[in-house]
């Protein structure tokens, strides 16, 4: 039963970052988007302002108005969050390294910067120069949070709306390549993001004036979740014990959104959450954007702290803090048969016609 595998995949997650938690100089590594990127791109509107407003007070690189999902794992691990590679030097990388970069991907996407294999490169060159032991290594966590990008490069570059199932396939076989490298490096506890839900996210929701997410967009998310899940339990089953574990943001970000939707409706003065609080005055604009004369090119919500997106494409603090609530509701409550993020067969042309839409949103 795909539900039970789910379950296998999401159970000892907190139990082993507990347990990681434990022990004395744990260190987290961190591959991926900007998701979880915490300051690897200095040129990106991440270290513009507003961004960085809540915390650190000012821009730090993380694509929100504060934490992001690696800081609320490395809080969980009870380390600061580990320095972004880009800034790393000789005192400050006993908590780990980030080397997510905001914009990119598996393969190549719309932006310039490390894909993932890249990324493991410069972990790898790290090992080769003892930076770090292999017990450092081996009672390390590593977290992956990728592909999300590789999805809009599809739609924007590719057009074949018809390839879209062999793309993913290839897309979630590369991620698997990669997982074994890190694995090879000598990695023992891996954990990957599942998609989030696609179709919620302001930048696409927008053309239901934000009043609802787009579901076959969300399809497209949990036909990756679906293969991924299979693909880490092989992967697993390859290697004999539980290495590879998946965090569920899928459904974690749907019941924050689903939480917040219906507060909404009660008190209309609290925020929509599909609404960005950070957003573009118009098209072609983006938050963080302004003109010669230093006029901003965006908006800002009154409470960013009620939000939960930032911008048109990245959760706020508030957003990533109740994603990160859910992700730990979801083991308490897994016994009583939560987990998910289940597919849904192959996508149909209708499906496909609103995955379309994505390149109509992104131009
Ligand atoms: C950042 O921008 C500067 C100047 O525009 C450029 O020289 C540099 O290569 C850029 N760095 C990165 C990492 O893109
Ligand atoms: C290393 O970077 C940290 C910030 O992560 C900074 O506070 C510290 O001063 C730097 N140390 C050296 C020796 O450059
Ligand atoms: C990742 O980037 C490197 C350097 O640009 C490139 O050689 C490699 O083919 C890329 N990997 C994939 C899977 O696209
Ligand atoms: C609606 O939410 C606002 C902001 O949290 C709060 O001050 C107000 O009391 C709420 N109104 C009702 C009717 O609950
Ligand atoms: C989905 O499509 C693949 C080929 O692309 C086919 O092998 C498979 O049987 C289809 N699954 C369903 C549920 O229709």
């Amino acid at each position: 039963m795909k539900q039970n595998q789910t379950l296998m995949a999401l159970f000892p997650l907190f139990l082993i970052l507990t347990i990681a938690a434990e022990v004395e100089g744990t260190k987290l590594f961190v591959f991926g988007d900007s998701y979880v990127d915490t300051g690897n791109n200095l040129n990106a509107s991440s270290y513009k302002l507003p961004y960085g407003m809540t915390y650190p007070g000012t821009p730090s690189g993380r694509y929100a108005n504060g934490r992001v999902l690696t800081d609320y794992i490395a809080s969980y691990l009870k380390i600061e969050t580990p320095t972004a590679y880009t800034l790393k030097n000789s005192s400050n990388l006993h908590n780990g390294i980030n080397f997510a970069y905001g914009g990119t991907g598996l393969f190549k996407t719309l932006f310039d910067g490390p894909n993932l294999t890249v990324q493991i490169d410069s972990f790898e060159q790290l090992i080769k120069q003892n930076v770090y032991s292999k017990s450092d290594v081996e009672s390390s966590i590593f977290l992956v949070n990728d592909g999300g990008n590789d999805y809009v490069a599809f739609a924007v570059k590719d057009r074949n709306l018809f390839g879209i199932e062999k793309f993913m396939k290839s897309l979630v076989e590369e991620l698997s390549v990669n997982i074994k490298r890190i694995h090879s490096l000598g990695a023992e506890k891996i954990f990957v993001s599942l998609l989030p839900p696609a179709g919620c996210v302001p930048k696409i929701s927008v053309v239901s004036l934000y009043h609802k997410c787009l579901d076959p967009l969300n399809k497209v998310s949990r036909n990756h979740n679906t293969m991924l899940l299979q693909v880490v339990e092989d992967l697993n089953k390859e290697l004999g014990k539980p290495v590879v574990r998946t965090l569920d943001i899928y459904n974690s970000f749907q019941s924050a959104i689903e939480t917040m939707q219906k507060n909404h409706k009660e008190n209309s003065t609290l925020m929509n959450p599909l609404e960005p609080c950070c957003a573009p005055l118009k098209a072609g604009f983006a938050c963080g954007n302004v003109d010669e004369k230093g006029n901003k090119r965006y908006t800002l919500c009154e409470k960013p702290e009620l939000s939960f997106f930032w911008d048109n494409l990245h959760p706020s603090q508030n957003g990533w803090n109740s994603v990160f609530t859910q992700l730990e509701l979801s083991l308490s409550q897994i016994i009583g048969g939560g987990g998910g993020g289940g597919g849904g067969g192959n996508l149909t042309i209708m499906e496909l016609y609103y995955f379309s839409i994505l390149i109509l949103v992104r131009c």
